[in-house]
Parts: structure tokens; sequence; C-alpha cells
């Protein structure tokens, strides 16, 4: 409809234009009708976005979904190297929709004062995240499932959600609830779903709102969250812990009944870094016990719970690109799938949980397909949640904001732009332990303090590094292309000089480690291009685009003279005050840096 008014429009005024001017008229439909060809051709794309809850990569969780095996990565390209920056829901969920690392947002946590949905709204992002954005670029929007944590039946109206045509999200405190959920639709009261499963009460909903999706004449964005495979939570089994505190209870996903009985001998996958002889990393993990039968049987039986509940999202996926298929959109649709934060059980000795900067914790599956992304394809390239605000705007053709932290990703061949090598890790608070045998944090809790960190992960040519910075001052650093299962930190606990110093990538580890102290000192604090092209910083105007061309030995007197990441004491949210130097010397003496570089 839209588009005859246009070509009415187009051809009244070329009709006054040709009278005018004494044209042919013939040349001038001929230009208009080409006009509206091309119109057509750009129409803006359409995008279904799928974001499950928890779902681990490494543990290889992907390989028991059939239909989304063969709907995004057989029709697809799989990003092999994909993380989130903050492995925890909110603030990770947070970092995707603004585009912004955690320290941008300072949304750092699942409920207030350092996170949750009333912080989100606080930060002013309810006026200014990617649905609202979409929406002023002429996007139709729809939402069904978890948003943000702390977003519940006596908040959602103070204020609603912005940026959705519709929505119907879940709400705390049944956000986990996998048997008694409660949503609430667009500015309706909250309903209870009492006795139906969350993943057959939310592909309802998604069925729906992808239908109004396709009655429009706007493109769409449309997304679908459902919890599986989180823990369950029962908001009647919350508990009072030593203090006023709630303690909540976490006990394994809880499937359909029809899935019930799947995948009986599957296990947790018995990597070297699953419950080892000799415990590694920091302190804190350095600590845990070693898991007895009882526990390991446990950890395998709540994997089986996960695999399990994750089979209605599978066959969820399958009813929404049926639907798409069916329809006369597919081909101008991106489909998104990939989760919040990824998952542990077991490696290190961890109970289930995430929290930590590991890989199961932070890598998690990325799925794109849609018109020119190649099928059936892996890309290497290092890409991040913080990475898919700004390529749903490229696939938009939005201008890029320069408040996003990230940058598109290749999605399609001819797709340009900066690429990094590197990931900014970030956590502040407590490691939070789930399911039964998770009472051994301080106290005989289920939270674990001073798990405050910065890291960066960095896959370049030649190089597969893990370092981090811990508010203990501790230090992390793996070499995974040695060590995949990070058990061996490098990270040498002193260095004396009559000591023959141990080498990494060629370079004595002191000089490595200045290098990679030093990008975290920049990464830490980034905003903007600094945290896409965080060498330019530490070496202006030189050209340095990696870590392999900063390791020139050139640059050792430089980068010795750079001060350390370090926190002054660990806290449980963003307080500059307790994180040390925030920005690396530009200058010396009064002379730019470069000169001295
Ligand atoms: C982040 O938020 C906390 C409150 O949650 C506040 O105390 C802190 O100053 C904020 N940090 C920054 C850098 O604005
Ligand atoms: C969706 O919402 C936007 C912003 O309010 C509005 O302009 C648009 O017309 C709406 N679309 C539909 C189908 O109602
Ligand atoms: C289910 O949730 C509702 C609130 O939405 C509550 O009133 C009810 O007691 C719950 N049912 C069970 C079995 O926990
Ligand atoms: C195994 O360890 C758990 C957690 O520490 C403990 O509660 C349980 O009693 C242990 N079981 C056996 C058989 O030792
Ligand atoms: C947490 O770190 C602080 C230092 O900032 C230390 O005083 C405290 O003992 C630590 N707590 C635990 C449980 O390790």
């Amino acid at each position: 409809m839209k588009l005859f008014t246009t070509i009415a429009s187009l051809v009244a005024a070329a009709e006054g234009a040709a009278l005018g001017h004494g044209m042919d008229l013939q040349n001038v439909l001929q230009s208009v009708i080409s006009i509206a060809q091309s119109h057509q051709s750009t129409k803006p794309p359409n995008f279904l976005f799928v974001i499950t809850d928890d779902q681990d990569l490494q543990l290889d969780s992907v390989s028991y979904t059939p239909h989304i095996l063969k709907h995004m990565r057989d029709k697809g390209t799989f990003f092999q190297n994909h993380f989130v920056t903050t492995a925890l829901c909110c603030p990770s969920r947070v970092s995707l929709w603004t585009g912004r690392q955690a320290h941008n947002t300072n949304v750092t946590d699942v409920s207030p004062p350092h996170g949750g949905y009333p912080k989100f709204v606080d930060r002013g992002f309810n006026d200014n995240f990617l649905p609202v954005w979409l929406q002023e670029a002429g996007y139709d929007t729809y939402y069904t499932g978890k948003m943000f944590n702390a977003h519940t039946v006596d908040n959602y109206y103070s204020p609603y959600i912005n940026g959705f045509n519709g929505s119907d999200f879940l709400l705390d405190p049944f956000t986990y609830s996998y048997l008694n959920s409660t949503y609430q639709r667009n500015h309706e009261p909250p309903v209870s779903y009492e006795g139906q499963h969350t993943i057959e009460v939310i592909t309802k909903k998604a069925m729906g709102f992808l239908e109004d999706a396709l009655e429009g004449d706007r493109p769409f964005f449309v997304t679908v969250a459902p919890i599986a495979p989180h823990s369950n939570v029962d908001p009647m089994a919350l508990n009072h812990g030593d203090g006023e505190r709630q303690v909540i209870s976490m006990s394994a996903p809880i499937p359909m009944e029809k899935h019930k009985h799947l995948f009986q001998d599957v296990k947790v996958p018995r990597t070297a870094n699953f419950n080892p002889d000799e415990p590694s990393g920091v302190s804190w993990v350095q600590g845990l016990e070693q898991q007895n039968q009882s526990v390991v049987d446990y950890g395998d039986f709540f994997y089986r719970s996960r695999l399990q509940a994750l089979q209605g999202v599978d066959e969820l996926v399958d009813s929404l690109v049926t639907r798409l298929e069916e329809s006369d959109k597919l081909d101008n649709t991106y489909i998104i799938y990939t989760s919040d934060n990824g998952f542990h059980i077991g490696q290190h000795r961890l109970p289930p949980g995430k929290t930590c900067g590991f890989e199961e914790d932070i890598r998690v599956p990325l799925f794109v397909r849609g018109p020119g992304v190649p099928e059936g394809h892996v890309q290497n390239a290092v890409t991040t949640h913080i990475d898919l605000a700004p390529t749903i705007f490229q696939l938009a053709g939005i201008p890029h904001r320069s408040d996003f932290d990230g940058t598109a990703i290749p999605v399609t061949p001819g797709f340009a732009g900066p690429r990094h090598e590197h990931v900014t890790v970030e956590f502040w608070g407590s490691s939070v332990f789930e399911g039964d045998y998770s009472q051994i944090g301080i106290g005989g809790s289920t939270m674990m303090p001073n798990n405050t960190y910065k890291s960066v992960r960095l896959l370049g040519p030649g190089y597969n590094l893990y370092y981090s910075v811990w508010c203990t001052n501790e230090h992390e650093l793996y070499d995974l292309s040695t060590d995949p299962y990070q058990l061996h930190n490098l990270y040498p606990s002193s260095l004396r000089s009559e000591e023959i110093e141990p080498q990494l990538l060629g370079r004595g580890i002191s000089h490595t480690i200045k290098r990679l102290d030093a990008l975290l000192l920049v990464l830490k604090s980034c905003k903007g291009s600094t945290c896409i092209k965080p060498w330019e910083t530490l070496q202006p105007g030189q050209s340095i685009h990696t870590l392999g061309e900063a390791l020139n030995e050139r640059y050792d007197l430089a980068y010795s003279q750079q001060p350390e990441v370090s926190f002054n004491w660990c806290d449980t949210g963003y307080i500059i005050e307790a994180e040390g130097a925030q920005a690396p010397l530009t200058t010396r003496y009064g002379v730019p840096w470069d000169i001295w570089v």
C-alpha cells in the first residue's frame, strides 16, 4: 500500500517535472519504475532474534538440538568465537541491547542497587536502547519472554518497558518458575500460567507476535527469550538466609513431560578441567573441594535436565522458522540465535553456575542466517554480544552510534568494518552456585564474594590467551593454545632477575604480561572506538593493531612505565575509587607518549 502511494506521488511529481521541462513521459515513467524497484529491493530486512538463558557452547548443548542445527547451522553461519562481556544474565542483556560494555551501562548485577530493571531505568536506558532505536528507524518491534531481572509483578508499570509494539514479559519472582510462570502483556495486568509449561506458553505468544509482525507493512524485529535451560526457581521456596537477605533456591530446569525420558546415558563431557584432581585458578576456585560421586552424579542429572529443557526451545525455533518459510518474508529476514551467558557444571570443581571468566561461562552459541549469509559456514572472527546491536544497525542500514563499544560482525562476505582480536570481560560482585550441593559458599551460603575481576580474552595470529586481574590483585594468565582447559596459570608468583624467565610468544613472559596489562588498562575503562581500537590509545599514530605488533622490543621501555591494573579493595559494584589506575600514560614529561614508544 505504502509503496503504491510512493509510486503515485513520484509519478505525479515526475509528470509535473516532465511537462515543465518538455521531457519524454515514457522515459520519466521508466525511471519511476526503476526507483520503485530499487525501493522494493532495499526494503530494510526483518529480524527474528531468539535468546536462550544460560545456554553453554562449551558443554556441547547445541549438539542436542536437531532443529536448531538444521535451520540455523546448516542454513546459516556459526560464529565459533563468540563471547559475552559479562557472564551474568542482566548485565549481559543490558550490554547486548545497548551495545555497551557493562562499565559503560553501570548495570552490573541482577538486582538493585547495582543492577536489575530499576537500575536500567535509572540509567536512562528505557528511552535509549535497541528497540527504541529500531522503532525510530521504522521497525515494528515485538518481544516475549525474559527481558531483565528484578522486573517484577510490583514494578512492571513504573515505568512500562519502552520500545515495543507488542510485548509479553516474564516477571519476577515467577520468571524461572517452569510450571507456574507469570507473563505480562502490553499494559495489561500480569497473568499466572499455573500448571502450564513456560515453553508451551511462550511458544503460543511468540507465534502470535510473529503473525502480527508478518501482517504489518513495516519491517519487523521480533525477539523470543525463553528461560530454558536456566535453573528452575520456585518462588514459594524462597527461604531466609543468615541475615534478612532472601536466598533464592535454584534447582535443575524442568523439561516438558514429553522430553523427560531423553538422554538417559548422557553425562557432562569429561574434559581435563572436569572435577580435576589438582585444584587450580584464583584462590577461591583453588579452595573448592573435589566433588564426590554423589555431587558428580547430580551434575550429570542437572546437565541432562538442561538438554531436555532445551528440547522445548528446539521445537519453538522449528515452529518459528517453519512459519517464516510459509510466509513470503523469509528471504528478507535475518534470524539470530544466541544466549545471554554460558554455563559450567563441574569444571574446576565448580557446582552448576556462571559468573566466571572461564571459557564455559563466556562463550555462547551464535548462529545467524538470512540474506547473503553463507550457509553451513563457520566464522572464526572474534565477536561479542556488544557487537550485535552494531550488526543489526548495519544490516538495517542505520548509521553506527558513537556510543557503541562494539563493531558490526562479518555476517555476509562483503561486510566491511574494523575487526578486533580481543574481548573485554568484566564482573562485579559474587559468584552464585546453583542446584543441590550449592551451599559451599561463605558460611554455608550459595554465594562466593570477591568475584570482581577484569579480563581480556585474546585470539590472534599465533596466540590464544586469557589474562585477568582480580579485586584481590590476584592474576591469571592462560595460554589456551597449549592449555585449552585453563588449568595452568602462567602468571609468575614472583620474577627474580637471576632466574631464567619463562618465554611466552617468543618474549620473556614479563614483556608479554606488560602488553596484556596495558591493553586491559585501556579496555577496562574504554568508551566507543577506544574499545574497538585499544592499541591506538597505547601507541598513538603507530599503526599497531595486535598484540603481536605491540610485542616488538622497541616498545619495551614504554610499556614498562605504564601503570598496572590493580584494585584498592573488592567492591560489589563499579566504584571507580576501588579500581586503581584508570587510564594509561599518554604523555611523559609533557612529551606525547608516541615520542617515547
Ligand atoms: C555505578 O553505580 C553505582 C551504584 O550502583 C555508583 O555507586 C557508582 O558510582 C557508579 N559508577 C560510576 C562509574 O558511575
Ligand atoms: C509500532 O510503534 C511505532 C512507534 O510507536 C508506530 O509508529 C508504528 O505505527 C507501530 N506499528 C504498528 C503496526 O502499530
Ligand atoms: C502460582 O503462582 C501464583 C501467583 O502468580 C500463586 O498465587 C500460586 O500459589 C502459585 N502456585 C503454586 C502451586 O505455587
Ligand atoms: C558428597 O559431598 C556433598 C557436598 O559436600 C555432601 O553433602 C555429601 O554428604 C557427600 N556424600 C558422600 C557420600 O560423601
Ligand atoms: C574479600 O576481599 C577483601 C579485600 O577487599 C578481604 O578483606 C575479604 O576478607 C575478602 N573476603 C573473602 C570472603 O575472601
